[in-house]
């Protein structure tokens, strides 16, 4: 009782166990992913089927073991609704015809890498699939050496829309045969073949068409006839790594052709309107043409719709002589829209040459000159290029470039690539500070740095900006002095404190000092200058002290002079027609002046000593010019001196001017004080009595 109702249940529940297992678990050695309804087995090394859950519809199933497909092989698939299915690189040797007819709602099937499946069985099983919303399959490296033209026909009874044969060998493409079987074709990828002759034909909704690696010869045919032009719809062509020398007229009846690829092709030259019949053309890729490349006529690239345009790794040399035709104020003036350039891997012997060829350029926003062998950036660059925002210099010989000149004083650049040049320095003339607003990038790694105080504005620089510079600090490393080879720039720049004795800063050390030294040396020489009257005073009486002469006269001395006259020269006018006039001409007493009386060929200060010493008395004449006089104040300082050893009358002060007491010095205030003193009369009538008192004073003591 209890055993059979054991089994009862058993048999009630087993079913929905597999049920269960159906449903949720995924194979082992697969993976599953509800989310995206797919399964993936690739490379479990299966010799069969398993059970997945119902909701996988995708099924990834390359580099398994299947080799025989029967009806026994997808047993476990039923019930599933597979929309995609890779097969692929499972040995498969052979299939049952009619296996595929299981899949009514498969869209996608991938049978590539099975090469022993030859394209007569593939196509007998593929027009068996039982769904005619089937639309793409993939067959690469199946190394046939035929052309599967079965398949083409087995395919037409669905609305193919991508076919994809990469990686076979064969020869021939009837394009014909293919449009007529595949007339919703819209992509088309057969590369990597030997293709060498190829008949054209007419499709209708062909978007893409891929033929890159082959040894494809296109000519002009091949993209239509008189009446038809074969690829009306046509964006995409790719014709990279084949044999296409000539492109000469080539290309027209390509309305809607928008992206066109001719890299690796033998091309030798490209002349006047090659893409002018392509409408559509933005995109234009042009590279790696080989050594023999060697003619850019004016308007090859004449185009009003071209935006894109790489000519890389060309070895072209932008420099006009016998091996190589271009014009450079021509190339790029009939492509006015061009945004994006990449002229890496050519040859500019003169930056001036790349300066006009991108002078029309007007709307580029990206450059790309890398391994051009410059060795420093064309000026003008980013002034009159307002959009350029996004250059590379990358592993060129630039070691520097006139900042201003090349980035103007307001640039829009954002990113900038130098990495491997000979950039040493890196300072402020290369990168003026005003002119980069939206710099976000700059590359500079990979050069060989001067790890020096002549980087230490580069080393601030990156530690204030540190984000925007790519590659920091791992490509940045010293290269001398030859002590720092190696070492990282990071730790092997001299601070600021370090720098602040050397050049820059002895060289002004050295002006300031020199400034310093100039300007005490002028103090001096004024102050010398100022004080040369009482210098020569102090000289005078270190001179009297040596010579042993003394100032103090012995009363028994004859006087040669009855006095001696202190004036200044202005006063001199006065001092002939008055003074000498009154006192020596008309009452006989014997005056000196030193313009009359002096020795010539004597020196100044013995001289006054000698005549002072011969005379009784000093007159002492003063007016404005005389109290202002520094020879004057000389003259009567000594008379000073002498003064002190003599009769307090001895000295007599004429005053021709009233100068009013202020302006006279303290000390010859003093002395002018010890004086007897006379004002020269300013009425005529009073003279008289002035002349008569002073001949009395100078006689008076005699
Ligand atoms: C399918 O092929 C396998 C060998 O891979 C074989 O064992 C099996 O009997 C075949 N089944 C049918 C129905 O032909
Ligand atoms: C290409 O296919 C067409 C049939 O569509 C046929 O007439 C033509 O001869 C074929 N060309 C070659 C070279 O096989
Ligand atoms: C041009 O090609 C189309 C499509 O293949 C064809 O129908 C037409 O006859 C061809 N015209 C000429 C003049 O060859
Ligand atoms: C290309 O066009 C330019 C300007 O129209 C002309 O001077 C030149 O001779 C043309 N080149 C060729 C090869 O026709
Ligand atoms: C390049 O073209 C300009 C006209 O734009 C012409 O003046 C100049 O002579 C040409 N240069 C060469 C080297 O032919
Ligand atoms: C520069 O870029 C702006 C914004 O992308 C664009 O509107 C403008 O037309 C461009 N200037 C030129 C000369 O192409
Ligand atoms: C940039 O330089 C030009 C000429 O060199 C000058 O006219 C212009 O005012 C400058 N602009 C700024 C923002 O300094
Ligand atoms: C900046 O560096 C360059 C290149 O090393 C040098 O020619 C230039 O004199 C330097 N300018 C200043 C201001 O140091």
């Amino acid at each position: 009782m209890l055993k059979s109702s054991f089994l009862i249940i058993l048999l009630l529940v087993l079913p929905v166990f597999v049920f269960v297992a159906r449903t949720s678990s995924c194979p082992k050695s697969c993976t599953c992913s509800k989310k995206g309804g797919s399964a993936s087995c690739r490379g479990a090394l299966l010799r069969f089927v398993p059970v997945f859950p119902s909701y996988i519809t995708k099924l990834y199933f390359s580099g398994n073991l299947l080799e025989i497909i029967n009806a026994s092989t997808f047993r476990n698939l039923e019930g599933l609704k597979l929309v995609y299915i890779s097969l692929g690189q499972n040995g498969i040797t052979d299939i049952t015809a009619d296996v595929f007819s299981n899949f009514r709602f498969l869209l996608r099937m991938d049978l590539s890498r099975n090469p022993k499946l030859t394209p007569a069985i593939a196509a007998d099983a593929i027009a068996h699939i039982n769904c005619l919303d089937f639309k793409q399959i993939i067959l690469n490296r199946m190394i046939w050496s035929n052309e599967p033209t079965d398949l083409y026909i087995a395919l037409s009874r669905f609305n193919i829309e991508k076919l994809e044969i990469l990686e076979n060998n064969f020869e021939n493409l009837n394009m014909t045969l293919l449009s007529e079987n595949l007339v919703q074709l819209k992509e088309l990828r057969i590369g990597y073949g030997i293709i060498s002759i190829i008949q054209p034909g007419f499709f209708q909704k062909l978007e893409i068409l891929d033929l890159h690696y082959n040894r494809i010869q296109i000519t002009k045919d091949f993209f239509g006839n008189e009446t038809t032009c074969y690829f009306p719809k046509l964006v995409k062509l790719n014709l990279m790594a084949n044999s296409i020398a000539n492109i000469n007229n080539l290309f027209w009846c390509l309305e809607n052709l928008n992206f066109l690829r001719l890299n690796g092709n033998p091309i030798l030259g490209v002349l006047n309107y090659t893409f002018l019949k392509l409408p559509s053309l933005e995109f234009l890729y042009m590279s790696n043409l080989g050594f023999r490349f060697n003619r850019i006529d004016n308007r090859a690239f004449q185009s009003i719709t071209l935006k894109r345009l790489l000519f890389a790794n060309n070895h072209f040399i932008f420099k006009y002589n016998i091996m190589f035709h271009f014009n450079e104020t021509e190339i790029f003036r009939h492509s006015p829209k061009i945004d994006y350039l990449d002229l890496s891997g050519n040859e500019f012997p003169s930056i001036h040459v790349l300066e006009k060829m991108l002078s029309s350029l007007r709307s580029l926003s990206h450059l790309n000159m890398d391994n051009c062998q410059l060795i420093t950036l064309p000026e003008n660059l980013f002034l009159k290029l307002p959009n350029l925002s996004h250059v590379s210099f990358k592993d060129n010989r630039i070691s520097s470039w006139n900042g201003h000149g090349v980035f103007g004083n307001q640039s829009s650049v954002r990113t900038i690539i130098l990495t491997g040049n000979a950039l040493s320095t890196i300072n402020e003339t290369l990168f003026p500070r005003n002119a980069f607003k939206h710099l976000s990038i700059l590359s500079l790694g990979n050069n060989p740095f001067a790890c020096t105080c002549s980087n230490v504005w580069f080393h601030n620089w990156i530690q204030t900006e540190k984000i925007i510079f790519e590659n920091y600090p791992e490509l940045f490393h010293c290269k001398t002095p030859p002590e720092k080879d190696g070492g990282m720039l990071k730790d092997a720049i001299p601070t600021h404190f370090e720098c602040s004795n050397t050049d820059k800063e002895l060289f002004t050390a050295v002006v300031t000092s020199l400034s310093l030294s100039g300007i005490v040396f002028v103090i001096i020489f004024s102050l010398i200058f100022k004080l040369r009257w009482y210098i020569r005073y102090w000289l005078f009486l270190y001179r009297v002290k040596k010579k042993g002469f003394s100032l103090i006269s012995n009363g028994e001395t004859d006087y040669k002079f009855e006095a001696y006259v202190i004036y200044c020269d202005n006063d001199l006018q006065w001092i002939r027609k008055k003074l000498l006039e009154k006192i020596e001409n008309e009452s006989g007493i014997s005056l000196c002046i030193r313009d009359r009386d002096f020795e010539v060929g004597k020196v100044y200060v013995e001289n006054i000593i000698e005549k002072m010493t011969a005379s009784r008395r000093i007159i002492l004449v003063i007016s404005h010019d005389m109290v202002k006089s520094d020879w004057c104040l000389f003259e009567s300082r000594i008379a000073q001196e002498k003064c002190l050893n003599m009769e307090s009358d001895a000295l007599i002060s004429l005053m021709v001017e009233d100068v009013s007491e202020e302006n006279i010095s303290s000390s010859l205030r003093a002395f002018v004080n010890s004086a007897s003193l006379s004002k020269f009369p300013t009425k005529e009538y009073d003279e008289g009595q002035f002349w008569l008192n002073l001949t009395k004073l100078l006689r008076n003591q005699t």
